[in-house]
């Protein structure tokens, strides 16, 4: 039976219009989106915030997000117009049920399809739920947009997606984590099952072990309030990493859609071994940066308590017991205040054969596919030739055969996550989004990982800020003979 055309949508009521991420990253994907002639004539958004403002006032604001977050050379006026005369908004305060029928003036003016896209707390939903309930307007037709994290841990995000449910079918859900919005991260799927010569090499015969890495420059700045509470693992590693996981282990879907994509990665998630107690000296890094070469240390942050113990750093030995990874180790590491920002899948696979060439090259062997988000979008593949010479007979070297995004689509530059994710929320395909058991299922073992670390006698390590870690978390990998790629 072909599936029913998914309902386009007519408006986004946008709840956290005047916060972070609207300002830095919703407003300026829609001004590309704009750009690029991607947006239905009649689409309307509609902000919501605490602040009084007139729409014109709002659109001021709109148009300074503009020229700060989006570079001066791709600003243009008439998109700007036509971008701003899309915008509408509402002063609401979302725990007053009374602003609720404020609300519901402003929402006559819209198209019947919304999408309601909370850039807010969870502690608000079930007040922008009942009220949106009580102003009836939560239809068949609506859609409902979340952010990760979806909870804090296991019980909370159980919590949040009944909450969810409570008023919507999974299919009206688009629970986000932006990293797969981002264009390399869609590409894994291309580059693993669009490519015979990865598809068929892509299993523990000829994969001898895999990196993740998401480090990033910046500290907690001004977000320590949320982050304390947090720490790395739950902010990064609960979705960010483990979806990358998924997608670069799970098997071939039987079809591009959402349903064959999510059942995938619902069972690498199944699959993934629990950290348990004893596994925590061997799998598990946890560290926080302290000073560094000018740059001042977590606890010296400003608000922050000089006692807190959450961790800024982990790296873990994650497996996945199924039949196609046995034995494979993947390395996830994340942390604040490392030497650069660096987003990257490494693959390293096996040498095999009979070795002949020069016993000073033995060390370069083993192809490496290097798969990086940031900061080049670009795939690297690691091949030996001989070098030029007459008497290099059985030497070695190693050079990267590569493909940079931005030189060979000859882009302009590469669209942020959020253009991808707001054009599938209008068009109502939820592959790029995590369903209800993915959550939870990640949850369930960042909890174990977190429990058994907690119970273990391992200490917090620290890292200057400013560097690639702590030493610890080079011997996690080195235990098994392997290294941190490092360019
Ligand atoms: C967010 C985390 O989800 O991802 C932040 O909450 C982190 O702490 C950010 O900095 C990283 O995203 P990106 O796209 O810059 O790698």
């Amino acid at each position: 039976m072909t599936p029913k055309p998914a309902i386009k949508i007519e408006s986004f009521v946008l709840f956290g219009a005047l916060g972070d991420l609207s300002i830095r990253k919703l407003i300026p994907a829609w001004y590309y989106l704009e750009r690029d002639d991607k947006l239905n004539d009649g689409l309307q958004i509609l902000g919501i915030g605490r602040q009084e403002l007139t729409r014109l006032q709002f659109q001021e604001k709109v148009n300074d997000a503009l020229s700060t977050y989006v570079s001066d050379e791709y600003l243009d006026i008439g998109v700007i117009s036509r971008l701003l005369n899309r915008f509408d908004y509402c002063c609401c305060d979302l725990q007053k049920p009374n602003s609720y029928q404020e609300l519901s003036l402003s929402l006559k003016n819209l198209g019947k399809a919304v999408a309601y896209y909370l850039a807010i707390s969870p502690r608000l939903f079930e007040s922008v739920f009942d009220g949106l309930n009580g102003i009836n307007v939560l239809t068949s037709s609506c859609r409902i947009v979340v952010e990760k994290p979806i909870g804090f841990d296991l019980e909370s995000s159980k919590e949040i997606n009944a909450k969810l449910l409570k008023h919507f079918e999974e299919s009206q859900i688009y629970r986000i984590d932006h990293y797969l919005g981002k264009e390399t991260v869609q590409n894994l799927i291309t580059l693993r099952f669009a490519n015979s010569l990865f598809s068929s090499q892509w299993n523990s015969k000829s994969i001898d072990y895999v990196e993740i890495t998401a480090a990033e420059s910046v500290g907690i700045e001004d977000r320590w309030g949320y982050f304390d509470g947090m720490g790395q693992l739950r902010d990064m590693v609960q979705s960010h990493l483990l979806q990358l996981l998924c997608l670069i282990t799970m098997e071939p879907p039987n079809r591009l859609n959402d349903q064959s994509i999510r059942s995938e990665k619902v069972k690498v998630l199944e699959a993934l071994k629990p950290i348990n107690e004893k596994g925590i000296e061997s799998n598990f890094v946890s560290a926080q940066y302290t000073d560094g070469e000018n740059k001042i240390g977590y606890i010296n942050e400003e608000g922050v308590d000089v006692t807190s113990d959450t961790e800024t750093f982990v790296s873990i030995k994650a497996e996945i017991q199924n039949w196609r990874w046995k034995g494979v180790p993947f390395y996830l590491r994340t942390g604040k205040r490392m030497a650069s920002k660096t987003t990257q899948i490494v693959i390293h696979f096996k040498s095999d054969g009979h070795y002949i060439f020069d016993q000073d090259s033995e060390s370069l062997k083993g192809n490496t596919l290097i798969i990086s988000l940031h900061p080049s979008e670009s795939i690297s593949l690691k091949v030996f030739t001989k070098p030029h010479g007459v008497d290099k007979h059985s030497t070695l070297r190693s050079d990267p055969m590569s493909l940079d995004f931005i030189k060979t689509q000859k882009l302009l530059n590469i669209p942020s996550g959020y253009q991808s994710l707001l054009m599938d929320i209008l068009n109502g395909n939820q592959s790029l989004f995590l369903c209800k058991e993915e959550v939870e299922l990640a949850w369930e073992w960042c909890d174990n990982a977190l429990e058994a670390y907690k119970n273990s006698n391992q200490e917090l390590y620290f890292y200057p800020a400013g560097t690639n870690g702590p030493k610890e978390s080079e011997q996690l990998i080195q235990n098994n003979g392997h290294n941190w790629h490092e360019e």
